[in-house]
């Protein structure tokens, strides 16, 4: 099974993501993650790509596209896998569909959350991640039982480099240039499911659920 997740920055992909793959036992590949990993152990990687996402640009479709390559072959992917942050541009998707038959997934759906982009704003500049598990949390909308603190690890709280206000601009502009065109991309194809975004976590994970039960 392959479940990509789409949506704005700060639609609560990563917040969804962390209870789809414990409920439906899916290995999570975010390039997100896979990216703030390498930068932050300074590998090639990590450093040809911190220029773009400090910007809120997209990291070129080439190193993208063997991150995933790469990561969709690890044995945990064969069982079923959910993309988070990827593909973001008609390339990547481009990519993805002619890989994924030598890889022997296909995919299931493409679920699209989406929010209101004052929300969005929001949402990003009050947002703190664990240092440890990546888990995310936010100061007013869901905030840890001790300040700073990760509830699943115990981790420290950091604030993402790219979540200031005129950052998170930026990747709002470039969601819309970039990505939004995925939306008609995969509802050409039949396989999009749109949740409404903009209600509590628990809700729109009710919502995800149903569609997913019906694969
Ligand atoms: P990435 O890490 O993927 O960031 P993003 O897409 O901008 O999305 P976010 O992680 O910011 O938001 P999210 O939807 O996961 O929201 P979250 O659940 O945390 O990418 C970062 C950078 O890496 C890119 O800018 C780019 O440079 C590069 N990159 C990555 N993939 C790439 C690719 N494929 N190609 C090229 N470049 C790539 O939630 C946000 C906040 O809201 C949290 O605080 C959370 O607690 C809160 N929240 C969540 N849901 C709700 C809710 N329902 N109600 C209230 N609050 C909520
Ligand atoms: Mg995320
Ligand atoms: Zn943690």
């Amino acid at each position: 099974m392959l479940i990509i997740l789409l949506g704005p920055p700060g639609a609560g992909k990563g917040t969804q993501a962390e209870r789809i793959v414990q409920e439906h036992q899916l290995a999570y590949v975010s390039t997100g993650d896979i990216l703030r990993n390498a930068v932050k152990e300074q590998t090639n990687l990590g450093r040809k790509a911190k220029q773009y996402m400090d910007q809120g640009q997209l990291v070129p479709d080439e190193l993208v596209v063997e991150i995933v390559k790469d990561r969709l072959t690890d044995p945990d992917c064969a069982e079923g896998a959910l993309l988070d942050g990827f593909p973001r541009t008609v390339t990547q998707a481009d990519f993805l569909e002619q890989a994924l038959p030598g890889i022997g997934i296909n995919i299931d759906r493409v679920v699209s959350i989406e929010v209101k982009e004052e929300e969005l704003i929001e949402r990003l500049t009050g947002r703190r991640v664990c240092s440890e598990c990546g888990a995310s949390f936010h100061l007013k909308f869901k905030p840890p039982k001790v300040r700073n603190v990760c509830d699943v690890c115990g981790g420290d709280l950091y604030q993402r480099d790219d979540d200031t206000f005129e950052t998170v601009k930026e990747r709002l502009e470039v969601y819309k240039k970039q990505t939004e065109p995925l939306i008609a991309y995969y509802e050409k194809k039949g396989i999009l499911s749109p949740v409404d975004g903009n209600q509590d976590i628990d809700a729109v994970f009710n919502q995800i659920n149903k569609i997913l039960e019906k694969i």
